[in-house]
């Protein structure tokens, strides 16, 4: 493509080095859009005759179903899928087809595709999460009157419902969703026209070409948008977090799976045995999507070290955008996929969780709250209780059993009332507070806001 400059070819070690159609050909379909957008501004600025156009137009979309049917040879010494495809359309139509690189440059034909292919992706992965939304809420709704104990520090808390702890995966999810949308829409610009860093000479229609293409906007300073990867750090940044919500649910499944806790199990397609200890069965796609998470954040890494350096415009660093790019992608696609199909399938034990959230010890808080009721300052009512479970502790008796009245007068005989689980959900009515009716109710609303 340069040749006019060079009087020797490039070494075969520096093509392998610096080729990138082994990855970037996925980019094939937006490379093939945004080609039919510049040729037809082309046309529109007199460049090309509409013979020429239709000419490029159709052979792009040969070419096109060539690569989809697995009829089209990429070769690295084209470098990348820009050149590649140029080079093939050129072969096929002959003189009209060298005409489509006028007023582009790679440059801005690689940021235009890499921004609608995370467009398209972004789309793709708010559908993989409301799957997994859906699939929390099923979950939600079968265990809405589960109670299990709620922890902090590991170590039992309060008593929540298994409704409720599904839910708050739920809400984690929403925001990831709201973080793609917000970060979709700030990409949704066209570089095109930028050319290699200062435009064109040659004046295209860029807000044509943009509308073509779906953008929004054009972008407004033809420096930045060249060199602008901003967009590909937010998204493996979104991606890196909605994985970490996804690795704290798998660590939250890896505990409640265990013999030591005892509350959910998972079906056996989703689980693996062991080649030595027969009676095993583990939740590896639990530890998955666990140690997955550390390649999306080390994608996000990856990039924003590469970028950290760079002057103003174009690098051939930038080049190394794209391998954390795909890989995030396809990563948290298919960890959203499979852990959707697991959650739809997990069932909870629910005696077992029953049992858990029985300890009369998660109600200490309640306890003191019962004295506040009675006019004790809740500093003192939690010394009172703490003393009550120092007792309860030491004597080995329930806190439930003890004589409450004998540790301190304040305690009345009703005191004891408090120690009563149906009671306990029944007053947390607060908004975002885990009574049965709010779990039910907050069901019905994401019902309304996710749909089905
Ligand atoms: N393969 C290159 C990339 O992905 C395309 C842009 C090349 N531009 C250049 N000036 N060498 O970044």
């Amino acid at each position: 493509m340069w040749k006019g400059r060079f009087s020797q070819d490039t070494s075969s070690l520096v093509q392998k080095f610096g080729e990138s159609v082994s990855y970037d050909w996925r980019l094939f379909p937006h490379d093939i859009a945004g080609s039919i957008a510049h040729a037809r501004a082309q046309k529109n600025a007199g460049l090309l005759s509409d013979a020429e156009f239709s000419q490029i137009e159709a052979g792009l979309l040969d070419i096109k179903a060539d690569i989809v049917s697995g009829n089209f040879e990429f070769r690295t010494s084209l470098e990348d899928i820009h050149m590649n495809i140029e080079a093939e359309l050129t072969r096929r139509i002959g003189p009209a087809g060298a005409k489509l690189h006028t007023a582009r440059s790679r440059n801005d034909q690689v940021a235009t595709d890499t921004r609608l292919y995370c467009r398209t992706e972004i789309d793709g992965l708010q559908l993989e999460i409301t799957g997994l939304q859906l699939a929390l809420l099923d979950r939600a709704e079968k265990y809405a009157a589960t109670v299990i104990p709620g922890y902090t520090h590991l170590q039992r808390g309060q008593p929540v419902t298994a409704g409720h702890h599904f839910l708050a995966y739920v809400e984690m999810l929403e925001r990831d969703k709201s973080r793609l949308a917000d970060c979709r829409q700030r990409l949704n610009v066209s570089p095109l026209g930028s050319g290699a860093l200062a435009g064109s000479t040659i004046n295209l229609d860029r807000r044509a070409i943009a509308a073509e293409l779906g953008f929004a906007d054009v972008t407004h300073n033809s420096m930045d948008a060249i060199a602008d990867r901003d967009y590909i750090a937010e998204l493996l940044f979104v991606i890196s977090l909605c994985g970490t919500h996804l690795s704290r649910l798998s660590e939250d499944l890896i505990l409640w799976c265990s013999a030591e806790f005892g509350f959910a199990s998972l079906s056996d397609a989703h689980t693996t045995g062991s080649s030595l200890m027969p009676q095993k069965k583990n939740p590896d796609v639990c530890e998955l999507t666990r140690g997955k998470t550390g390649r999306l954040v080390g994608n996000l890494m990856n990039l924003l070290v590469a970028l950290k350096g760079l002057p103003l415009t174009y690098n051939r660093d930038l080049q190394e955008d794209k391998p954390p790019l795909f890989d995030s992608v396809d990563t948290l696609r298919m960890t959203l996929a499979v852990n959707t199909e697991m959650i739809a399938a997990m069932q909870l034990r629910e005696a077992t969780c029953r049992t858990a959230a029985a300890d009369p010890m998660l109600l200490a808080t309640d306890l003191a709250d019962w004295l506040v009721k009675q006019g004790v300052p809740f500093r003192h009512a939690h010394e009172l209780v703490g003393k009550a479970v120092a007792l309860a502790i030491e004597t080995q008796t329930p806190l439930d059993q003890l004589d409450l009245t004998a540790i301190d007068p304040a305690y009345g005989p009703e005191a004891k009332q408090v120690f009563s689980l149906d009671r306990a959900l029944a007053a947390r009515t607060n908004p975002g507070a885990p009574s049965i009716e709010n779990v039910r109710a907050e069901i019905a609303r994401w019902r309304s806001v996710i749909g089905q």
